[in-house]
C-alpha cells in the first residue's frame, strides 16, 4: 500500500514537474515576445544605423561616393523680346520663358578622406552633358537677356560719386556695353567674355579683384568643386549623419550677424539623419544659396520604384520679409531696407552683385513682381515648387526637384546715360530645376528590404511567439489540472485521511534517518 502510494506520488510529481517545466518555458517564450514587440524596433533601428554609416568599402557608402543615379538640371531662361522699346518707350518688358535647356549630370565625390573623429572630407564633382533629345532647344539658341555685369556695377554705383558714375558711363560708352546681351544659352551660362570683367581683372585693385573675366551663370560648375565640404559619416552620433561639419575648413559663414543665419549644419541633399517623422526639420545647405535652407513635412509620396517616402518642402515664410517671418532679420546685415517676401539676397555670396534668389515665377512672392512683366504665367506649386522626397527611415533622398529662379534687383542711376531708363525693378534672368527623378532598382531593393521587412518581422515574430507561449501554456496548465484531478482521483480512493496520515508520516520518517 505505502510503495504503491510513493510511486504514484513519484509519478505524479515527475509528471507535474514536466508540466511546471512547460508552464515555465512557455511564460518563457511570452516574455520573450514581450521583449521583441518592445524591443525589435531599437535593434533594427541600430542595424540601420550601422548600415548606412559612412564608412570605407561599405555598399550604401560606394552609393554615396558615387551615386548610381541620373540628375539633371532643367534650365528655363527668361528670353527679351521688347528691350528696345522697353528702355526707349517705356514699355513694360516682355519675356518668352524658353526651355527647358536639360543637361544630364554626372556626380562623383573625390579626395575623399575619413577622418579619425567621425567626419569625411571631399571634393564634389559634377558633370554637365547637354542633353539634346530632352530639350526644347539647342544650347546655340540665341537669347536676349539683362547684362548681369553691367547692371551690377551700375546699381551698385548708386550711393558712388557722381564723378565716378559719370566715369562709368563714358567707358562703357568706349567699350559699347548695352544694358541688354545678346548670347546664347550655351554662352549664358557656362560664360562668355565680358568687356567690364576684363577691365576691372586689369584695373581693380588686387584684394578686390573678381576672380573671372568671362561671366556665365554656371561658369566653372562644370568639373571639380574646389570647396572641401567635411560632413558627418553618423559614426558616433547618427542624428548629424550627412550633415556638414565644415565648408573649406569653417564651421560657418560669415556673412551674417548671427550664428542662427551663420550656420552650414545641413545636408548636401543626398543624404539626411535616419529616422525621420512628420515633425523633423530638415536642412540643405549650398553655396551658391548663401545659407543652408529648412524643409518640412509636406505629404506622404511613393516614390518611383513604389518605395513610400516623406516629401519636404521649404516653409511657406521661408523667404518672408522681416515684417512678416522676424528670425529672417538675420539675414539682412545692410537692412533695413531689406528683400522683400518671396526673395533671398544673395548679394554678400555673389560678389556683392545686386542678385536675388526666389522660386519660379515668383512663387510665394507679390503678385506684382510678375505683372511688373509680361509673359509668365502664374505660378503653380506642381510645377514651380521646390522639394525633397526622402525615405525616412533611413534618410536617402528618392528623388528632389531644387528648384530656383535668379533675379537681378536693378536700380535706376539717372547719371549713367545707358542705363538712365532702366527702371528699378526685380528682373527675373532665369529658373532651374535640379534633381533627381527616382533611384535606380539596386539602390531602392535594399531599401525596401529595410524598410518593409522589419515590421513583417517583427509582426510574424511577436505573433509566433505568442501563440506559441499561449498555446503551450495552455496545454500545460490543462495537463495539470487534469492531472491534479487524476491525482486527487487516485488518492481519493483511500481517503482524505491517507492523505493526512501520509503527510503526518512522512515528515518524521523523512527526518528520523538524519538524527
Ligand atoms: C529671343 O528674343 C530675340 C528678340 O528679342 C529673338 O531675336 C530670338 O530669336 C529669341 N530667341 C529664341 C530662341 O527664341
Ligand atoms: C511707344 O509708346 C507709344 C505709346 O506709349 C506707342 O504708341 C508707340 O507705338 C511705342 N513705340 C514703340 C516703338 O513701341
Ligand atoms: C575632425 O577632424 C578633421 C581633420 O582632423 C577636422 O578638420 C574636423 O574639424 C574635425 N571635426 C570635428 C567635429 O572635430
Ligand atoms: C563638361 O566637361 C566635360 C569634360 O570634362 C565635357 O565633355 C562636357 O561637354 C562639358 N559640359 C559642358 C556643358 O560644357
Ligand atoms: C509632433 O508635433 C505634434 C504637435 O506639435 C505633437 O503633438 C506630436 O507629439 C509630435 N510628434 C513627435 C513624434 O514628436
Ligand atoms: C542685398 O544685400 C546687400 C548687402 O547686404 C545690400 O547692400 C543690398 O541693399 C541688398 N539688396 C536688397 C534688395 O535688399
Ligand atoms: C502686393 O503689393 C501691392 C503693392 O506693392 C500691395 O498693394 C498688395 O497689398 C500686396 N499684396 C500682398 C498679398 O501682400
Amino acid at each position: 500500500m505505502k510503495g504503491r502510494e510513493k510511486l504514484c506520488a513519484k509519478l505524479s510529481s515527475a509528471f507535474l514537474r514536466k508540466w511546471w517545466f512547460v508552464v515555465a518555458v512557455s511564460v518563457g517564450i511570452i516574455f520573450f515576445g514581450v521583449i521583441v514587440v518592445i524591443f525589435f524596433m531599437s535593434w533594427v533601428n541600430l542595424v540601420i544605423n550601422h548600415e548606412v554609416t559612412l564608412r570605407e568599402g561599405s555598399k550604401p557608402t560606394e552609393w554615396w561616393a558615387k551615386p548610381p543615379v541620373v540628375p539633371m538640371i532643367r534650365v528655363y531662361i527668361y528670353n527679351v523680346t521688347n528691350a528696345d522699346e522697353f528702355l526707349n518707350n517705356g514699355s513694360k518688358p516682355i519675356v518668352d520663358e524658353l526651355g527647358p535647356y536639360v543637361y544630364v549630370e554626372t556626380w562623383e565625390k573625390k579626395n575623399i578622406q575619413f577622418h579619425e573623429n567621425g567626419t569625411v572630407s571631399f571634393n564634389q564633382e559634377k558633370i554637365y552633358h547637354f542633353d539634346e533629345s530632352l530639350s526644347a532647344g539647342s544650347e546655340d539658341d540665341v537669347v536676349v537677356v539683362p547684362n548681369i555685369p553691367m547692371l551690377s556695377a551700375t546699381s551698385q554705383s548708386k550711393h558712388a560719386a557722381r564723378f565716378l558714375r559719370l566715369a562709368m558711363a563714358s567707358i562703357m560708352d568706349i567699350l559699347k556695353i548695352k544694358p541688354f546681351v545678346e548670347v546664347s544659352v550655351g554662352q549664358l551660362l557656362w560664360g562668355y567674355e565680358d568687356p567690364l570683367l576684363k577691365l576691372a581683372k586689369d584695373v581693380v585693385p588686387k584684394e578686390q579683384k573678381l576672380p573671372y573675366e568671362e561671366f556665365g551663370l554656371m561658369y566653372n560648375k562644370n568639373g571639380t568643386s574646389k570647396d572641401t565640404l567635411t560632413i558627418f559619416t553618423g559614426s558616433g552620433d547618427i542624428t548629424k549623419y550627412g550633415l556638414i561639419d565644415k565648408f573649406n575648413g569653417m564651421p560657418k559663414l560669415a556673412h551674417y550677424t548671427e550664428d542662427r543665419c551663420n550656420d552650414i549644419m545641413g545636408s548636401d541633399g543626398s543624404i539626411f539623419p535616419p529616422h525621420l517623422t512628420k515633425n523633423s526639420t530638415i536642412y540643405v545647405f549650398d553655396k551658391d544659396m548663401c545659407r543652408k535652407l529648412p524643409l518640412v513635412f509636406d505629404k506622404e509620396v511613393t516614390g518611383s520604384n513604389d518605395i513610400p517616402g516623406y516629401r519636404f518642402t521649404p516653409p511657406i515664410d521661408v523667404f518672408a520679409s522681416v515684417d512678416e517671418n522676424p528670425e529672417n532679420l538675420c539675414f539682412c546685415p545692410a537692412g533695413p531696407p531689406c528683400a522683400p517676401s518671396g526673395f533671398f539676397n544673395v548679394s554678400l555670396c555673389q560678389y556683392d552683385s545686386p542678385i536675388l534668389l526666389s522660386f519660379p515665377h515668383f512663387y510665394l512672392a507679390n503678385d506684382s513682381y510678375r505683372t511688373a512683366l509680361e509673359g509668365i504665367s502664374p505660378p503653380d506649386p506642381e510645377k514651380h515648387k521646390f522639394f525633397i522626397d526622402v525615405q525616412p527611415v533611413m534618410g536617402t533622398a528618392l528623388s528632389a526637384k531644387a528648384r530656383v529662379q535668379i533675379n537681378l534687383a536693378v536700380s535706376q542711376v539717372i547719371d549713367i546715360k545707358q542705363v538712365a531708363t532702366f527702371p528699378d525693378i526685380i528682373f527675373p534672368v532665369m529658373w532651374f530645376e535640379e534633381g533627381l527623378d527616382g533611384l535606380p532598382e539596386e539602390m531602392t531593393g535594399l531599401m525596401r528590404l529595410a524598410t518593409s521587412v522589419p515590421p513583417v518581422a517583427h509582426a510574424a515574430l511577436s505573433g509566433v511567439l505568442f501563440a506559441l507561449g499561449a498555446l503551450m501554456l495552455l496545454v500545460a496548465i490543462w495537463r495539470l489540472v487534469r492531472g491534479a484531478n487524476r491525482l486527487s482521483s487516485l488518492q481519493l480512493a483511500p481517503g482524505h485521511m491517507g492523505q493526512h496520515g501520509n503527510k503526518g508520516k512522512d515528515v518524521p520518517m523523512a527526518n528520523v534517518p538524519k538524527y
